[in-house]
């Protein structure tokens, strides 16, 4: 993990729930703070609630980084990705999860429970948090979004 990163944002809906507590005592025994912003059980919810309660605490700046897990990944994250500064990157392997930093400087990373292994989710955490942000046309790209 990067040094600096002591603690971390994560959601979940029903779908992401199960994956949400792997991932969260898989930080919690690397020393990072886990805030846990829901669901609290598999009972079924609505996935945008938990996208957007993510975007807003990213927003301000409860932690530089967020996960969010439903069961494919893509509803969360649109609902996430509908709030001004909020780069949510659905990844399913390690090069997207370490691509999306380094070009989109992606602030939450989004994961399908229904989609990848336990294993396959922890590395691509591991992928998001260690990675840094290029800069330079990457960012004059995300001036654009
Ligand atoms: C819930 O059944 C499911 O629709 C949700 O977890 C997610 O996959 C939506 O995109």
């Amino acid at each position: 993990m990067r040094l600096d990163i002591k603690k971390i944002l994560i959601a979940a809906d029903h779908g992401g729930y199960g994956l949400k507590s792997d991932i969260s005592q898989y930080l919690s025994n690397k020393g990072i703070e886990v805030i846990d912003l829901g669901c609290n059980s598999s009972d079924s919810v609505d996935y945008p609630d938990y996208g957007h309660k993510m975007a807003e605490a990213i927003n301000v700046n409860q932690a530089e980084f967020g996960i969010v897990i439903c069961g494919t990944g893509i509803g969360i994250s649109i609902a996430a990705n509908r709030h001004q500064g909020i780069r949510a990157a659905l990844c399913h392997d390690v090069t997207t999860a370490k691509l999306t930093r380094q070009h989109n400087d992606a602030n939450i990373l989004a994961l399908g429970a229904r989609i990848i292994g336990k294993n396959v989710a922890f590395d691509c955490v591991d992928a998001f948090l260690n990675t840094e942000f290029e800069g330079g046309r990457h960012q004059t790209r995300i001036n654009k979004i």
